[in-house]
């Protein structure tokens, strides 16, 4: 671990709307976060008696350091919470799932119509045999019948680890084997850019030599149907038109396991988070209610893939349990052009819309003139989730998206937490480039390596002081791995971030602490660095990594993608180092700035640094399964 080093904050702050809170879930966030301190379970409790449980807790929160239950004793199932409520109340041809094709295609579920799917899969997969506690893989592509899957799995109490569908056929393999799934959930192709992607032969591919599995449903969505092989693959619609319509929801106690999935970190190999029925279920129902502030009549699109937590707990569980309507889209953001994703806010009037920094980057390479081309005034509450937000993303989503009406919800969180744990919520001022506070219920703080706050302006690492109820109960088949979360700074759960707090309380996350750079014995985060190329009119993206020098220890290397319309040359590769010696000073000038097309991301979009690394160094990339391309 390093030291803490110090952070050059910029003042800048936005004041929204006084409205914006008069009507919002949480109208004072000041007095929210109070009331939380003062009765810290029974705030929780508060959120947990507006959902539907079959038997009462004992306690709110049993905690053993590091391993905490929540609700412990309480029943529940989570698919009544998102299904069965709203069906026998008013949400019944209320629609649940909007989903749109890359050609523009359409079809919308009702709660009606999506519990009748869920029942009957739920129902089918039963009479395959899989039981409570089995683990079902779901590989998929964007499609209604994911979600279905999800939900069925969870009907009966099975345990779904999704694997998103833009990996291939080693990483699959790898965690069906991990989690010993008994069954997998696929379909025969997905749709991306207008050419198929044939999931079924990776499935295939991936399970030539697992003990475990041993049946595959695949929706079959290509004409012709693909062949499939009596003994051990079933047609999806087939298996659901056999079953029983009526399938009443497992029994499940609060601490049970509702899921694994695994963490798409840009270091080391994956890790299966696992997630249980009760906590996950308040923790998501809450903050999608009170960070995005849902309300009935919004039409709400997270463009996430349900492959991701992001997609887990705010397309699927939270939004689900609040009875929303939710928008999913299948394939790229850019295809068939740079404005499809306008045309559906356009098209269908969402209001809240939540993406990641790397889609918003995106959007600025191509130009204003895009979303310029639509009407975005559905659009309320914009959210940004998955890497930094840098202030010159933050303030072209606020003008050209937002048109400097909408709040920016920056959401800090990870697939271990489960839910939001930081961020600036609706009405609070807004300081570009820093996620916010801890939200109400969340207990955070930026320390050094012994645990002990550091002032703000000064680097350190992100850390939660107390145990929250969507939290991670363990990593599968590996406790020890789970306890290291705990005990690498003593007392406190570790994210492995870096940040910094201002003066009042905001926190900036400066990236993961395994991406510092340490330049002539001063400690540099890449994110800082990128931050600072991208505020230039020239960069659509930037990644820097550490190369070894002699004499410093390390020098910064950058690779920047430019701007569509900018040329690289000597002049603005001088004219770039001036702009970040402005910024951030001379110690974090690049020593050298290549100029590439592509830069190597995760599926999620995060950067993976070491892969650049050990291009420019020659060495050994290490695991690589989640690589992009
Ligand atoms: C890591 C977790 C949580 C859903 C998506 C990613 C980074 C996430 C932010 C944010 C700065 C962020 C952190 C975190 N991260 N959100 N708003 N600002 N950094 O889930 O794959 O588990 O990654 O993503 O580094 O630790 P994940």
């Amino acid at each position: 671990m390093t030291e803490t080093f110090d952070v050059k904050l910029d003042e800048k702050l936005y004041i929204p709307d006084p409205r914006i809170k008069e009507s919002a879930w949480t109208p004072d966030y000041t007095a929210a976060y109070r009331e939380f301190l003062q009765d810290p379970e029974g705030f929780w409790e508060k959120a947990a008696r507006e959902l539907e449980w079959f038997r009462p807790w004992e306690h709110v929160l049993e905690w053993e350091y590091p391993y905490a239950r929540w609700f412990t004793g309480a029943r529940l199932n989570i698919t009544y919470n998102c299904l069965d409520r709203h069906v026998r109340g008013e949400r019944r041809d209320k629609p649940a799932i909007i989903w749109r094709g890359e050609a523009g295609e359409e079809r919308i579920l009702t709660y009606e119509q999506l519990s009748a799917g869920v029942m009957r899969l739920a129902n089918g997969l039963k009479s395959l045999g899989i039981e409570k506690g089995d683990r079902v893989c779901i590989y998929m592509p964007l499609v209604p019948e994911q979600i279905i899957a999800m939900l069925a799995c969870a009907r009966i109490g099975a345990v779904h680890s999704v694997v998103f569908g833009g990996f291939g056929a080693g990483a699959l393999h790898m965690r069906i084997q991990d989690a010993e799934a008994r069954a997998v959930i696929t379909a025969d192709v997905g749709y991306r850019r207008g050419k198929t992607i044939p999931l079924k032969a990776i499935v295939d591919e991936a399970t030539k030599d697992t003990q475990s599995v041993e049946r595959i449903v695949v929706l079959r969505r290509a004409d012709p149907p693909a062949e499939l092989r009596p003994d051990r693959e079933v047609d999806l619609a087939e298996l659901m038109a056999n079953a029983a319509p009526e399938c009443p929801p497992e029994v499940m106690d609060a601490e049970d396991p509702l899921f694994i999935l695994y963490t798409s970190g840009s270091t080391g190999a994956p890790k299966g988070i696992v997630h249980t029925c009760g906590g996950y279920m308040v923790g998501t129902y809450y903050t999608t209610r009170h960070v995005f502030d849902i309300k009935d009549e919004d039409i709400f699109w997270c463009t996430a893939d349900t492959g991701w937590i992001t997609g887990h707990s705010y397309i699927v569980y939270g939004p689900l349990a609040t009875g929303a309507t939710v928008v999913i889209r299948e394939g790229t953001p850019d295809y068939p052009d740079p404005g499809a994703f306008w045309k559906i806010v356009q098209d269908l009037g969402v209001t809240i819309f939540y993406t990641a920094p790397t889609a918003i980057r995106m959007f600025m390479k191509y130009g204003e003139e895009w979303p310029d081309r639509y009407d975005l005034s559905s659009l309320r509450i914009l959210g940004s989730v998955g890497e930094p937000l840098n202030p010159e993303t933050f303030e072209w989503y606020y003008r050209v998206i937002g048109k400097e009406r909408c709040p920016i919800v920056d959401t800090w969180w990870q697939t271990e937490t489960g839910m939001h744990m930081i961020t600036t919520m609706i009405g609070e001022p807004m300081r570009p480039g820093f996620a916010g506070k801890p939200i109400p219920g969340v207990v955070a703080d930026v320390v050094d390596k012994d645990g002990n706050p550091v002032p703000p302006g000064t680097g350190g690492f992100l850390v939660i002081k107390e145990p929250w109820p969507a939290m991670l109960r363990t990593v599968y088949k590996n406790d020890e791995r789970y306890c290291r979360y705990w005990n690498t700074i003593p007392g406190c759960y570790t994210a492995g971030d870096l940040a910094v707090k201002s003066e009042d309380g905001y926190i900036m996350v400066l990236g993961r602490a395994d991406d510092l750079i340490v330049v002539a014995g001063h400690n540099i985060g890449t994110a800082e660095v990128e931050s600072a190329l991208v505020s230039h009119d020239a960069v659509a993206e930037a990644a820097v990594i550490g190369k070894p020098d002699p004499l410093k220890g390390n020098i910064i290397k950058a690779f920047v993608i430019l701007r569509v319309g900018e040329n690289p040359n000597d002049g603005l590769t001088a004219e770039l180092a001036r702009h970040v010696r402005k910024n951030l000073g001379p110690i974090a000038v690049p020593a050298e700035i290549a100029y590439v097309d592509r830069l190597p991301k995760t599926r999620s979009g995060k950067i993976m640094r070491r892969v650049l690394k050990a291009q420019e160094l020659g060495m050994d990339p290490g695991d690589i399964s989640t690589l992009e391309e």
